[in-house]
């Protein structure tokens, strides 16, 4: 198998008395796109300090590519491109003579060194600010140079902490597209708080909460984790509830609420099979009122929810979106 373009094992980060990183394991594929999601104090810039070798972890291992972030920093550094959280600019400095000096630094051939600036300052859209000092720049241009700093060396994996942040809802968009058409030919983590952008952009979803892994999962299994089935019925609760348990055709019944003559639950199927209708009927038949009947498709904002609010997930846990489905009317009781 390839060697890993991240692999963490046991990384563990402590603050005098906060425990920022706690016993985080994970592996990134060469040319896998990743998100990297958690509110904030999770642990994700801590966790992406210590991958760029900014800053050294208390106990675990991680490396990059197979280097050793602690042991072989130098080798780590030629193959990562780095957007921290506050992009440290120079701010004397016009964007044109930082992204040379940036260049230099980071060893770009000095025959390719103005065509490769030119490249990133394209893909980041920082040219009509290229004569500007730096100190000058509103939020999302100091974004975007961060950007294509990171971007100059071509290096193959990229580690982004918060690319969008700062930026206009144009410029989030055009970003996002750069950072997709980078995936595949490189590697790619990116933090944010947007859910959405990691919907749009990224294959694989990792959400951290109080330095712990709470979910690693891909996108394509998280639309394809079963939903759920959302019922509200009008009826004595007890003999509703029973009758739930008793269909062949659920899984389970979990009771959500009761309130006056009303009874919530929310089932799951068996064998994925699409249970609304013959529930609808039974129901009627037993001449109770059918007041709600949703699927609830499983998303990443309610598994987001669902895993930071209960810690450690499980496909049971997730809730989802509602789609009311039209149900026969309600009889009179
Ligand atoms: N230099 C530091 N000294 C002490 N505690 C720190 C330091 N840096 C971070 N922390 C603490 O470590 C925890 C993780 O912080 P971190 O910045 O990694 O979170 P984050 O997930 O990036 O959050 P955000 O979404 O707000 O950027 C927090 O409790 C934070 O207060
Ligand atoms: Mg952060």
């Amino acid at each position: 198998m390839a060697t890993p373009a991240i692999n963490v094992q046991n990384l563990t980060k402590r603050y005098g008395s906060v425990l920022a990183v706690d016993d985080v394991t994970f592996q990134v594929q060469p040319g896998e796109l990743v998100g990297f999601l958690g509110p904030n104090g999770a642990g994700k810039s801590t966790c992406m300090r210590i991958l760029t070798t900014w800053l050294p972890a208390s106990s675990g291992y991680a490396w990059i590519a197979g280097f050793d972030v602690m042991y072989e920093s130098m080798e780590v550094r030629r193959r990562i491109g780095y957007l921290p959280e506050s992009v440290p600019l120079y701010g004397e400095m016009r964007v044109h003579e930082y992204l040379q000096y940036r260049a230099k630094l980071k060893g770009v051939e000095r025959a390719q060194r103005n065509a490769r600036i030119a490249h990133c300052v394209e893909k980041c859209r920082i040219k009509e600010v290229q004569n500007r000092l730096l100190s000058t720049l509103s939020k999302g241009y100091r974004q975007r140079v961060g950007l294509a700093d990171a971007l100059l060396a071509d290096p193959p994996i990229l580690i982004l902490d918060e690319p969008t942040s700062g930026l206009d809802p144009v410029q989030i968009n055009e970003t996002l597209s750069t950072i997709r058409e980078l995936g595949g030919q490189h590697t790619v983590l990116l933090s944010t708080h947007i859910l959405t952008e990691v919907e749009k952009v990224c294959e694989r979803v990792i959400i951290i909460d109080k330095g712990r892994i709470r979910l690693d999962e891909t996108m394509k299994a998280i639309e394809s984790r079963e939903p759920s089935y959302w019922i509200e019925v009008r009826g004595p609760a007890d003999a509703v509830l029973q009758f739930l348990r008793e269909q062949p055709e659920l899984a389970s019944v979990e009771e959500k609420a009761r309130h006056g003559e009303f009874i919530e639950c929310e089932v799951r199927s068996r064998d994925r099979k699409d249970p609304r209708e013959s529930l609808a009927a039974k129901i009627l038949a037993r001449q109770w009122g059918l007041r709600r009947l949703e699927l609830r498709r499983v998303n990443l904002d309610t598994l987001f929810n669902e895993v930071v609010r209960q810690g450690y997930s499980t496909p049971a846990a997730a809730n989802g979106t509602p789609e009311t489905v039209e149900v026969a009317a309600t009889p009179a009781v």
